[in-house]
């Protein structure tokens, strides 16, 4: 059997790293949460407890959850802070330089026993498990954004991740009451592997003047039943990661299919990077968002 995963660290208090503290937290396990932008870790806290108040007012949890929740969570400065975790998982931002950074830095701080996982969107778990001192208890947990919304996550094996490893993570997954999928180790893994192409053909519609940002969006809710529509979702995972997935498939299959839409690589190069930047194919500056094209 593998380890039985009680004190889980995290790497990256963005969007995913918040929220995958949260679910955490709201298990029952004692999280620790990292990033090397202190503004990012407080607001992480904030973004948490405004999301667990949410689910007070719906009556999904109590208010003696949330505050139990809340106190779960202990924003760390240092990876040293990370002594006693089971799991380490790793949020940061979608640049394998950056991770693999953060895997060299990390693992001296870490119990040997200790797991470490990766959320990325797309790149190689088999090449990030080499920049650690521990392939064999490595993987590739891919939750899905929002976490305390989606109900699934990839499990992804690198080539030397081993079976307790694989079996802990399942098990840590399912304590989560989140369903698993298993991918095998391929650029951008299932989910991203057939969502991101279809979003950047949509930036590419954008670009050809095919429709305008509401025409596109309007078109894929209304006449494919999507519940956004994929510029609206572009925005929403955050356009440096869209293009940062779009260039591992891109470069990973060797595809011309693959290639990053201009109009992505603009908007990524102004620093619009969606929502998380209160700009992207939509302002969000104001009061309801306007679309920028
Ligand atoms: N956004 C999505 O929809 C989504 C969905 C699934 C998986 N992911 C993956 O999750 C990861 C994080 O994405 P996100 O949307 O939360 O991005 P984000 O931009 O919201 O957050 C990334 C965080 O990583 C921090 N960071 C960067 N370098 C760091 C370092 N060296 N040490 C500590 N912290 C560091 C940044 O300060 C930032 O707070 C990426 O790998 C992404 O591909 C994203």
């Amino acid at each position: 059997m593998g380890i039985d995963i009680k004190t889980i660290g995290i790497v990256g208090a963005g969007q995913m790293g918040s929220g995958i503290a949260h679910v955490c937290a709201l298990s029952g396990l004692s999280v620790r949460i990292n990033d090397r932008d202190t503004d990012r870790l407080r607001n992480s806290l904030a973004t948490v407890n405004g999301n667990l108040q949410r689910q007070v007012v719906k009556g999904t949890i109590s208010e003696d959850e949330r505050r139990a929740t809340i106190e779960r969570i202990v924003p760390v400065d240092s990876f040293d802070d990370f002594g006693p975790c089971d799991i380490v998982i790793e949020a940061a931002t979608e640049d394998e330089v950056v991770k693999r950074q953060i895997f060299s830095a990390l693992c001296p701080s870490l119990r040997p026993e200790t797991m470490v996982a990766t959320n990325t969107s797309s790149i190689s778990i088999t090449r990030l498990a080499a920049s650690t001192d521990r392939p064999e208890r490595f993987i590739g947990i891919h939750f899905m954004n929002p976490v305390p919304i989606m109900q699934l996550v990839e499990l992804i094996r690198g080539i030397a991740t081993e079976d307790p490893t694989y079996e802990a993570a399942k098990a840590f997954i399912g304590k989560l009451g989140k369903t698993v999928t298993v991918s095998e180790d391929f650029p951008a893994f299932i989910v991203n592997r057939i969502l991101l192409p279809m979003i950047n053909e949509a930036i590419y519609t954008l670009y050809e003047g095919v429709g305008s940002v509401d025409s596109i969006d309007t078109a894929m809710k209304l006449g494919a039943n999507h519940p956004m529509g994929p510029l609206q979702l572009a925005d929403f995972i955050g356009l440096d990661t869209c293009l940062s997935i779009m260039q591992v498939l891109y470069e990973g299959l060797a595809d011309s299919k693959y290639r990053p839409c201009p109009l992505l690589v603009k908007y990524v190069e102004a620093g619009w990077l969606g929502r998380k930047a209160k700009r992207g194919f939509y302002d969000y500056r104001g009061d309801v968002p306007v679309p920028t094209r």
